[in-house]
């Protein structure tokens, strides 16, 4: 017979498990990114999503898009990454970390990066790319 410690450590061995390989199958159908994909990375997100600024990397909610391999080791939730961009919560509403939020340099690249976002229509770009992605809804934390 099994006991039911057994079991229960059975359990809990399987829960973590579960939502890794949840989250890997998911995230695997989208990488690697494509080259289109990439360039808006690059050009809209990894500025506080995994780019070395002043000899420090910028990882703000410790999400690093800099590469798929970063990608793939921080990326929480695809379904967040699709309310995101659904929601226009990215890039738009971010600040600077604190500790680059007075520098009026990056600020400025800040303001020209959101204007340049709508500007080349990229949120139809991500939508695409994420057209099989379930989004998920509502708060998740506040910006810290
Ligand atoms: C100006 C800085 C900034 C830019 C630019 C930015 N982000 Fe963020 N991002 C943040 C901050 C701050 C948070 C945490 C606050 C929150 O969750 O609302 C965050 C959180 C996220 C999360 C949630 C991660 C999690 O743990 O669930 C995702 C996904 C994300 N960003 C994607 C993007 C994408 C995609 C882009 C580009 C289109 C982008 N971000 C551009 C600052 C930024």
């Amino acid at each position: 017979m099994i006991s039911s410690r057994t079991l229960l450590v059975t359990f809990a061995l399987c829960l973590p498990t579960a939502g890794a390989f949840a989250t890997e199958a998911a995230l695997e159908k989208l990488l690697p990114a494509p080259p289109e994909i990439r360039k808006i990375l690059d050009r809209s997100c990894v500025m506080c999503h995994g780019e070395v600024i002043d000899g420090q990397q910028e990882i703000r909610d410790d999400l690093d898009l800099s590469t798929d391999e970063a990608i793939r080791k921080t990326m929480p939730e695809v379904g967040r990454l699709k309310q995101y961009i659904l929601e226009d919560t990215m890039p738009k509403k971010p600040k600077l970390g604190r500790r680059l939020r007075n520098d009026p340099k990056l600020q400025e690249r800040l303001t020209a990066l959101k204007a340049d976002y709508e500007k080349s229509g990229d949120k139809a770009v991500l939508l695409a790319w994420l057209k099989d992605v379930v989004a998920t809804t509502g708060e998740k934390k506040k910006d810290h």
